[in-house]
C-alpha cells in the first residue's frame, strides 16, 4: 500500500485496530432528521469520543469546523429521497477533484445489492474505487438495505459484505445480526456495523455493539442510537470505552450512567 493510502487508514483505523465512526450523513436522503437539523452543533460536542465523522460535503463545509482534528469520512453517493421511490436509485454525487480538496481520510457509498438497481449500485461502487485508488483513497462500502429492514440477516448481510469487498472497498459498513460471525468471517476487509433507529433501551445498543466486535466487526460507524440519545456525549463515551477499552456492556453502562458533563 502506498505510503498515501497507508497515512488515510491510519487516520480512520486507529493502531489497536479498532474504529468508532459518527454517522451524521442521514439528511443525504432524509432531510433534516430529529436532533439532526444542525449537524455542526449535533456533531462538535461528540469530536472528542469518536475517531471519524461520516457526512456529505454540504453539510462539511458551513457546519464543520476546517480545524477539526477529527478524520472526516465523505459520503459520496445520493441521488434518492425518502419521499420519492425506490432508495436504491443512487449514483456518485462528488467527484474526485472535491474528495481532494476537501482533504477527508475516505469515501463512503451505499450498495443496494439485491436491489431493483444492484447493477448499477455495484458498478458504482467499483467505478468509485477506480477513481479513489490511484490517489489512496480509501472507500467504505454501505450495505444499504433501504426500506426492507428484513434483509438485516446473516445470509443477506454475509453476501452484500463479501460483494462490496470483491469490487475493492477497503472497509465495509454494515449491520449487526444473529450470527453475525458468519458475516465477519466472509469478509475479506474490515468490517464495522451501524446501529439503525433508536432504540428504547440504552443497554441494547451497548450490547449490540459488543456482541458485533465479539462477532469479528472492528468498530461501529453510529448515528442515531447517539445523537437521538438524551444524553449523546454519555452514549458516546461509554461506547468509546467497548471499542477502545475493552468494556464489557454492563462496564459501558455504567460509564454512561456516572458520566458527568
Ligand atoms: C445510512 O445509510 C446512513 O448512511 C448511516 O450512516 C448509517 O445507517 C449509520 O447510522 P445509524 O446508526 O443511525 O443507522
Amino acid at each position: 500500500m502506498d505510503w498515501g493510502k497507508a497515512n488515510r487508514m491510519s487516520k480512520v483505523i486507529k493502531p489497536d485496530g479498532k474504529c468508532f465512526y459518527l454517522a451524521m450523513d442521514h439528511g443525504y436522503f432524509q432531510g433534516p432528521t430529529t436532533r439532526l437539523e444542525h449537524v455542526g452543533n449535533a456533531a462538535v460536542p461528540l469530536l472528542e469520543f469518536v475517531d471519524a465523522l461520516f457526512v456529505t460535503r454540504g453539510v462539511l463545509r458551513p457546519q464543520i469546523p476546517p480545524a477539526t482534528n477529527t478524520p472526516i469520512i465523505l459520503r459520496v453517493s445520493g441521488g434518492t429521497s425518502m419521499g420519492g421511490g425506490d432508495l436504491s436509485h443512487e449514483g456518485v454525487t462528488t467527484s474526485i477533484d472535491e474528495i481532494l480538496r476537501l482533504n477527508v481520510s475516505a469515501v463512503g457509498i451505499s450498495v443496494f445489492v439485491g436491489s431493483d438497481y444492484e447493477h448499477d449500485s455495484i458498478l458504482n461502487l467499483a467505478d468509485l474505487v477506480n477513481e479513489c485508488e490511484p490517489y489512496g483513497v480509501p472507500v467504505m462500502a454501505v450495505t444499504a438495505v433501504g426500506r426492507e429492514m428484513e434483509k438485516r440477516e446473516a445470509r443477506y448481510l454475509a453476501m452484500a459484505c463479501r460483494i462490496c469487498a470483491e469490487m475493492g472497498a477497503s472497509v465495509v459498513k454494515t449491520y449487526y445480526c444473529d450470527n453475525f460471525e458468519k458475516v465477519a468471517q466472509g469478509c475479506p476487509v474490515p468490517v464495522v456495523i451501524a446501529g439503525g433507529p433508536k432504540t428504547d433501551n440504552d443497554l441494547e445498543v451497548l450490547e449490540f455493539v459488543w456482541k458485533g466486535m465479539q462477532g469479528g466487526a472492528i468498530g461501529v460507524n453510529l448515528g442515531r442510537n447517539i445523537w437521538q440519545n438524551d444524553q449523546p456525549r454519555a452514549m458516546a463515551r461509554a461506547l468509546r470505552s467497548i471499542i477502545h477499552e475493552g468494556s464489557t456492556p454492563q462496564e459501558a453502562f455504567e460509564i454512561y450512567n456516572t458520566f458527568e458533563h
